[in-house]
């Protein structure tokens, strides 16, 4: 079994350097890949509402027989529950999906600026932390603007942001703007999603120079970003190889090369991006 190194959040829980993300999977996907990670040493899970596998993440979790308090689970709010109340009864849905009695890392998916229902939201959730049904909150798909907003008026940051982050969008910003404010920054699509990263010249370059594959290099430079990639593989041999990254390191020269191409975005702009 792989062991995978820790980050400690601002709010003192500490979670997985690495986790495991399961969509598009559904629930038999989902249980079948959960068990099977948690075999290999995965202790992060990412699910969400929109996932429609939280039943099987749940029962993935249950059947494992690993101790609750060992295993992080992730799941997010969805924009049709934006709102105080429809947050928190949306949250005790997924919760009844999942079968658990906490959850340990919840998020608000995408902040939909134009609903602006996001602050509202993210009361309900700091209630529901101060409730002891959820260990962690966070957002995804948050800009700077949104979290400096929430800290406003709220007085309380989040202690996580999931962002779109691979090699073809490497979100320099928006991760200083996240050290400067004790957020950790968890990375979505951190393969690039079946783009091009994982056979650009540069990134097979740095990976045999290496010894490991491309995607082991890619999670790694993640990691020493300080960044929590979540990559997503049904296959046994792929869940192994994308833990299996803290045995080598990337030096400068080969951090810089992974990232040194035009930037450009896979997934949506959270300015405009709408997801119900
Ligand atoms: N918050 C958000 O808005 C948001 C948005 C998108 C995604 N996410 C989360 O982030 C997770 C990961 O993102 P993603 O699924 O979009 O992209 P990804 O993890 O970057 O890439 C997944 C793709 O890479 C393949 N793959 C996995 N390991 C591989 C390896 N070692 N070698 C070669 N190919 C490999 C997978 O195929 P196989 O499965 O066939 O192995 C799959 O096609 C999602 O599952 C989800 O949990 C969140």
């Amino acid at each position: 079994m792989i062991s995978t190194p820790t980050y400690t959040l601002d709010d003192g829980t500490t979670v997985p350097a690495l986790g495991l993300g399961t969509w598009p999977m559904d629930d038999a996907e989902a249980e079948r890949a959960v068990g099977t990670a948690l075999e290999l040493g995965y202790r992060l899970v990412d699910t969400a509402t929109n996932y429609r596998n939280e039943t099987g993440v749940g029962r993935g979790v249950a059947a494992s027989g690993i101790p609750r308090e060992e295993v992080v689970v992730t799941t997010k709010l969805p924009g049709r529950h934006h709102g105080h109340a429809e947050t928190l009864a949306s949250f005790e849905e997924s919760r009844a999906r999942l079968g658990l009695e906490y959850v340990d890392l919840y998020l608000i998916h995408w902040p939909l600026p134009r609903l602006d229902r996001y602050v509202d939201s993210w009361r309900a959730m700091i209630e529901l932390r101060e409730r002891g049904l959820v260990r962690s909150i966070g957002v995804s798909n948050f800009t700077a603007d949104h979290i400096r907003r929430l800290e406003r008026e709220t007085g309380v940051l989040p202690s996580v942001n999931q962002i779109e982050l691979h090699p073809l969008f490497p979100q320099a910003d928006l991760r200083a703007f996240h050290e400067s404010k004790g957020i950790r920054t968890e990375s979505w699509s951190p393969l690039g999603r079946g783009s091009e990263v994982l056979t650009d010249p540069a990134v097979v370059a740095v990976a045999e120079a290496l010894g490991v594959t491309p995607a082991q290099a890619v999670l790694r430079w993640h990691t020493q970003l300080g960044a929590l990639p979540i990559p997503k593989s049904g296959h046994p041999e792929r869940l192994r190889e994308n833990l299996d990254v803290f045995g080598f390191t990337l030096d400068p020269a080969q951090m810089a090369a992974v990232t040194d191409r035009p930037q450009r975005r896979l997934g949506g702009d959270p300015e405009v991006h709408e997801e119900f």
